[in-house]
């Protein structure tokens, strides 16, 4: 009998149809992650579910899906699955790191260009019908050639966005827990700091490690307070990395110069305070959305996903332990 799979979300046509000849597939047509009761509901039987970076996957969902073997999150970030939680229950995870890297690496630096000069700012003004005439100081911006980049986490995107900033000139500070290889550093001549001195010397930081405990608020007011008054923070990352209460208070008092973001706390929601200020540049969560990253993305989470219900060790599992649990029957209804 074929395996039962839900998902979640609208995916490209194509994907549904290759699934379909291996998987029952259930799915949820309407725009957006479904209602928790409908989601509860629809993996009771569920072997396998294709998740996306808004579905939260957390213990209560999965003891309602006693027969689910896999959770496919069509992202890199996992942050959106407790996947200890999954552990426990025997439950695989994956992600579909690596594709979406450059395209990634593309749209910050894109964020960096365009706050740095005042993009957005600049396409508004020449539809306005204000431009008169050339002008000596109109729309000023800021160099990005030659000026020192921090990087907030040297993982594939960090070191991504580094060898832009290569082509750019800019001198290349990082940070991260772990030091990046010899032969990384010497490549990218990135220069390893701790987060202070990044950025305390960086002319634009651009953040690229994941969310986890110890980094929800990294930049925080005690942070932004050691950037330079021209310094550009761009966040690629997700929102909760910064303290966006505090960045729209910067922003606000020219604290610091400008900004690029990409993700947001609470998103949908941007704060208020972003919303009216001329100095940042906003994006909703665009980063990966290339049509060919998309697509791609999608076709590795369904590899993923079928991998794991062919009893396989899918390519891109993030909780391995999990394979020892496989198969200890777990209980089904709600509840621990
Ligand atoms: C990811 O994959 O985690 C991105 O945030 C969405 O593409």
């Amino acid at each position: 009998m074929k395996p039962t799979i839900f998902i979640t979300q609208p995916v490209f046509e194509p994907v549904v149809q290759e699934l379909s000849k291996y998987c029952t597939v259930t799915r949820n047509t309407e725009d957006g992650p479904p209602p928790r009761d409908v989601l509860l509901a629809a993996l009771a039987g569920c072997h396998g579910v294709l998740t996306q970076l808004n579905d939260r996957m957390d213990g209560e969902v999965m003891d309602h899906a006693p027969s689910l073997r896999v959770i496919s999150n069509i992202a890199v970030g996992y942050d959106n699955i407790d996947v200890p939680a999954a552990t426990a229950r025997g439950i695989l995870v994956t992600n579909t790191p690596g594709i979406l890297t450059e395209t990634t690496a593309d749209f910050a630096f894109t964020l960096l260009l365009a706050a740095a000069r005042r993009m957005i700012e600049s396409d508004r003004f020449a539809r306005s019908g204000q431009w008169k005439r050339w002008k000596l100081d109109l729309l000023l911006g800021t160099d990005a050639h030659h000026a020192t980049i921090g990087i907030v986490g040297l993982g594939r995107i960090g070191q991504a966005m580094a060898r832009r900033a290569r082509g750019f000139a800019m001198p290349i500070l990082y940070s991260s827990p772990r030091r990046a290889a010899p032969e990384i550093e010497q490549e990218l001549a990135a220069r390893h700091v701790p987060l202070e001195t990044l950025l305390r010397e960086s002319d634009f930081v651009s953040l690229h490690c994941p969310l986890k405990p110890d980094t929800r608020h990294l930049i925080g007011p005690a942070e932004l307070a050691l950037m330079k008054p021209t310094a550009i923070l761009i966040n690629t990352t997700r929102g909760p990395v910064v303290d966006e209460a505090a960045l729209a208070e910067a922003l606000r008092d020219r604290r610091i110069l400008a900004a690029g973001l990409d993700v947001f706390e609470k998103e949908p929601e941007i704060h208020p305070g972003l919303i009216g200020l001329s100095n940042v540049v906003l994006a909703p969560h665009s980063g990966s959305g290339s049509r060919q990253t998309r697509l791609r993305m999608v076709e590795v989470a369904s590899q993923n996903l079928l991998a794991a219900l062919r009893g396989e060790t899918p390519p891109n599992l993030l909780n391995p332990q999990a394979l020892s649990h496989k198969s200890e029957p777990r209980p089904s209804g709600s509840g621990g």
